[in-house]
C-alpha cells in the first residue's frame, strides 16, 4: 500500500524595507531555498507590513522588486514554487481583519517587536504597526501553511499566530465540526528556526542585531555590496584581544566572536565546531580574511545576479503576478471556507 504523504506546506515573508543584509540571507532566505527540495512553498515579498512604518512610495516598489530579485538570485525557483508580493492577494488583509477579532490586546501588548519599533514614542506608533503579528498570522494561515522558516527574532510572533489559530478553532468549533474539518479548520504552524545563524548580530555590536535599519552601513554585510566592501567591513568588525577558543564553550561570553564564528559557519554549511575545529586558537587576523574570502565568494555572484535581474522589472513585476495568481488560487477557497465558519454572508 502506498503510504500517504503527510502535506506539508511552507510559508515565508521578508519586508521590502531595503538593504537585504547577511542575517536575513543566512536567518531566512537560505532556509527557503533548501526548503524548495522536499516543500510546496509560497515565497512572500510582505508590502502591506512593510508599510505600517512609512515608506517613500517609489522606493518601495523598488524594494518590493529587490526582494523579489533576491529571492531569485539566491536560488528560489519561481516556476517551482510561488513568489508574490502580499498586497495582490486580498485575502491576506481580510483574513487579517477577523484575526484583529480573534487576538487579544493581552497578547499584543506583551510583543517585543512592537515596543522595541515603537521606541518611546508609542502614541506616535501607527495602529498597523501594533496588530502587524495578526497580519502575519493571516498570512500564514490563509494558505495552511505548516511550517515557517524565520529568523531567531520571529518566534515570538509565530507562537501568536499558533494561540490565534488555536482560539479560531476553539471559537468556531461548532460551525467547524458542521463544515467538516474534525480536527479543526487552521493548523497550528510549526516554527523553522535552525542552524548557526538564526540571529546574526551587528558587526559593530555583538549585542544588537543585524539590522536594514541601523544607521551604520559598517554594522551589516548587504547582499548588493561588492568584494571591497565586504573585506572592510569584515576586517573593521569588533572583536576581543583573544584568539579563538577552540571548542564552543569558549565562545561564551564573548558575542563579537560568536556571531562571527556563527555567520562563517553558515555561510560554509557547516556547525561552529567544525568551523573551531579549523580555527581554533588562530589570531582573528587570520580568521577575519578566510571569513572576507568565504563571504564575498557566497555573496557577491547573488549581487551580481539580483542586479541583472533588476535591470528588468518588467520580467520580475510578471513574475510577482503570476505568483499572485497561483497564491490566489490556493487562498480563495479557504478564504470562503473562513467566512462561512464566521458567518459571514458571501455570493
Ligand atoms: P525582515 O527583514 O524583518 O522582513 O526579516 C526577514 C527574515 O529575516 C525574517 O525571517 C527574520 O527573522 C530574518 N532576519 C532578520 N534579521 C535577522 C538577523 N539579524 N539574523 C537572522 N535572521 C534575521
Ligand atoms: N514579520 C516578519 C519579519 O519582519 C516578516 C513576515 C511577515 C513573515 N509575514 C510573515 C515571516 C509570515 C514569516 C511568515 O521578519
Amino acid at each position: 500500500m502506498q503510504k500517504a504523504k503527510t502535506r506539508t506546506r511552507v510559508f515565508s515573508g521578508v519586508q521590502p524595507t531595503g538593504n537585504l543584509h547577511l542575517g536575513n540571507y543566512l536567518g531566512a532566505i537560505t532556509k527557503f531555498v533548501a526548503l524548495q527540495e522536499e516543500h510546496d512553498c509560497l515565497y512572500c515579498v510582505v508590502d502591506l507590513h512593510a508599510i505600517t512604518v512609512f515608506q517613500d512610495p517609489d522606493a518601495l516598489t523598488k524594494n518590493t522588486r529587490e526582494v523579489t530579485a533576491a529571492f531569485i538570485a539566491s536560488g528560489i525557483d519561481p516556476a517551482r514554487h510561488i513568489v508574490f508580493n502580499q498586497s495582490q492577494v486580498s485575502g491576506h488583509a481580510e483574513l487579517a481583519w477577523i484575526f484583529n477579532c480573534v487576538a487579544r490586546l493581552g497578547w499584543l501588548n506583551r510583543m517585543t517587536q512592537f515596543k522595541e519599533k515603537a521606541g518611546k514614542d508609542r502614541e506616535n506608533a501607527s495602529a498597523g504597526l501594533y496588530v502587524y503579528p495578526n497580519l502575519m498570522a493571516a498570512d500564514i494561515l490563509l494558505y495552511h501553511a505548516t511550517h515557517v522558516p524565520v529568523g531567531d527574532d520571529q518566534k515570538q510572533h509565530l507562537e501568536l499566530a499558533r494561540d490565534i489559530a488555536q482560539k479560531f478553532n476553539n471559537d468556531f468549533a461548532a460551525t467547524i465540526a458542521r463544515a467538516g474539518y474534525p480536527g479543526g479548520f487552521f493548523p497550528l504552524p510549526e516554527p523553522l528556526i535552525t542552524g548557526p545563524a538564526t540571529r546574526v548580530m551587528s558587526l559593530r555590536d555583538g549585542m544588537r542585531k543585524m539590522s536594514k535599519s541601523d544607521e551604520s552601513d559598517m554594522t551589516r554585510i548587504n547582499l548588493t555590496d561588492d568584494e571591497d566592501a565586504i573585506a572592510k567591513k569584515i576586517k573593521k568588525a569588533k572583536t576581543d584581544p583573544e584568539p579563538l577558543p577552540s571548542e564552543v564553550k569558549g565562545l561564551e561570553a564573548r558575542p563579537e566572536a560568536d556571531n562571527l564564528v556563527g555567520i562563517y559557519a553558515g555561510l560554509a554549511d557547516t556547525s561552529k565546531e567544525t568551523v573551531l575545529r579549523e580555527f581554533g586558537n588562530a589570531p582573528f587576523s587570520r580568521f577575519k580574511e578566510a571569513l572576507a574570502e568565504l563571504a564575498a565568494a557566497r555573496l557577491t555572484p547573488i549581487g551580481k545576479e539580483m542586479r541583472r535581474l533588476m535591470a528588468d522589472p518588467v520580467e520580475i513585476d510578471r513574475i510577482l503576478a503570476e505568483g499572485a495568481r497561483r497564491a490566489h488560487a490556493i487562498a480563495d477557497p479557504i478564504l470562503a471556507a473562513t467566512k462561512d465558519i464566521v458567518g459571514l454572508i458571501r455570493s
